[in-house]
């Protein structure tokens, strides 16, 4: 069978399955997929080909990127210091269609050179997940190419096997974006097991939070980090939670706590309000954002080497394995350089992919797609959008585990 007529095979057989069941045979054709991606506030678009492995040679193929096109609404949320769930979906409305034209013109396609679509189907905002899976359906419907449903953390945990440097499961995955903090040993693309997880917020959030009460501006990440490069991360003794846990979990909340006590001292007693920080000496708020990123660093890297040693215990064959960054706090530099300490005392590799892949996109989520679609998987258009879709769905809730999982 030639290879053209063998992923015709696996689309059509796609588009007869009955709902919600696993397709056809896998392909090992190249396979062209739009990937959307609108769980929070980014509308992405993107348009991926998977080519297959050579002959004889193992592995997931060689993944070009046709399109890649982001608006993040920054703007839109700023004046709120947060992601407004009803003004993101109604923005991903009013967005979705434009991005889906301007990304087929980038990739130079038509919708019939189109040979999927995958949508992020969860975990997110229920609103904007509905937006992206919906036209994820029309498009599925109107052209007739399977759908792929793809789960966010999937997509994140897969996005540095798109960075070039030979990832390839199993290797240990510290996902740390706003919504989700995670130790994963990634086993094979299809199978997670979670070593540790947040008690409370998650690391992107107390970011976003101290940036808040730093009058700094909304994404807070990229503000701490740029004011922290100024400050002395001695001056104030934060608290470094969980440290030498014999559970890989984590907890942000009493560090949060912390920085807004620091702040409200500084401030004097009379200043007692939300923004106590604005008040503040711009060296002060240096120095409290020096300090409290150093307390994220500190506790990162002893939760890392508390998962490394439950990762080679679980892998003991793997020999120097990938510790790889995703999400969109990997996108900070001193994280980054601790970690690759931590790494290299520990015979890890570090893998951090290019800041754009760590942050949200729809490459990842094309990519899941096409993983998923050669393997002959698709899903039936009555998939329902799920707000929480852990990756590790056997995993037990982490202990005084609030609603994150
Ligand atoms: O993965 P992401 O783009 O969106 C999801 O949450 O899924 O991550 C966004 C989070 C925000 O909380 C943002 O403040 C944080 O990543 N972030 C950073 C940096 N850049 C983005 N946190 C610390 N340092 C940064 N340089
Ligand atoms: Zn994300």
């Amino acid at each position: 069978m030639t290879k053209a007529s063998e992923k015709g095979r696996a689309v059509a057989a796609a588009e007869q399955a009955p709902l919600s069941s696993p397709a056809s045979a896998p392909t090992s054709a190249p396979l062209t997929v739009l990937g959307i991606e609108t769980s929070c506030d980014e509308t992405a678009v993107a348009v991926l080909r998977l080519h297959p492995a050579p002959p004889g040679e193992d592995g997931p193929g060689r993944a070009e990127v046709l399109a890649d096109i982001v608006y993040s609404q920054v703007k839109e949320h700023a004046a709120f210091g947060g992601v407004v769930p009803e003004i993101a979906a109604r923005a991903h409305v009013a967005l979705l269609d434009r991005l889906l034209r301007a990304a087929l013109d980038e990739a130079g396609l038509r919708w019939r050179d189109i040979d999927a679509v995958a949508a992020t189907a969860g975990p997110g905002l229920i609103g904007g997940l509905l937006v992206g899976l919906m036209s994820a359906k029309a498009i599925a419907l109107a052209h007739r190419v399977p759908l792929l449903a793809v789960n966010h953390l999937q997509a994140h945990a897969l996005s540095p096997m798109l960075a070039g440097a030979g990832v390839r499961p199993p290797y240990l995955l510290l996902l740390v974006s706003g919504g989700h903090t995670q130790l994963i040993s990634v086993d094979d693309i299809d199978r997670y097991r979670r070593l540790g997880t947040t008690i409370d917020d998650a690391l992107g959030e107390a970011f976003d939070k101290v940036a808040k009460m730093l009058d700094l501006g909304y994404p807070g990440g990229p503000a701490v980090e740029r004011l922290a490069a100024q400050g002395d991360a001695a001056r104030f003794d934060f608290p470094r939670p969980m440290l030498r846990r014999e559970e890989c979990h984590f907890s942000f909340s009493g560090l949060k706590t912390a920085v807004r006590t620091a702040i409200l001292d500084l401030a004097g007693s009379g200043a007692a309000t939300q923004n106590g920080g604005s008040s503040l000496r711009e060296q002060d708020r240096a120095d409290i954002c020096a300090s409290f990123q150093q307390a994220v660093v500190d506790t990162l890297a002893d939760r890392v080497r508390c998962a490394m040693g439950r990762f080679r215990g679980l892998h003991p064959q793997a020999r120097q394995p990938w510790l790889v960054l995703a999400g969109g706090v990997a996108a900070n530099a001193a994280i980054r350089a601790a970690l690759e300490e931590v790494a290299r005392a520990e015979g890890f590799r570090l893998a951090a992919p290019p800041v754009r892949l760590c942050t949200d996109n729809a490459v990842m989520v094309a990519h899941v797609g096409a993983l998923k679609l050669a393997r002959g998987e698709v899903d039936g258009l009555d998939v329902s959008a799920r707000p929480r879709w852990p990756l590790d769905e056997a995993a037990e809730p982490a202990p005084f585990a609030g609603v994150k999982g």
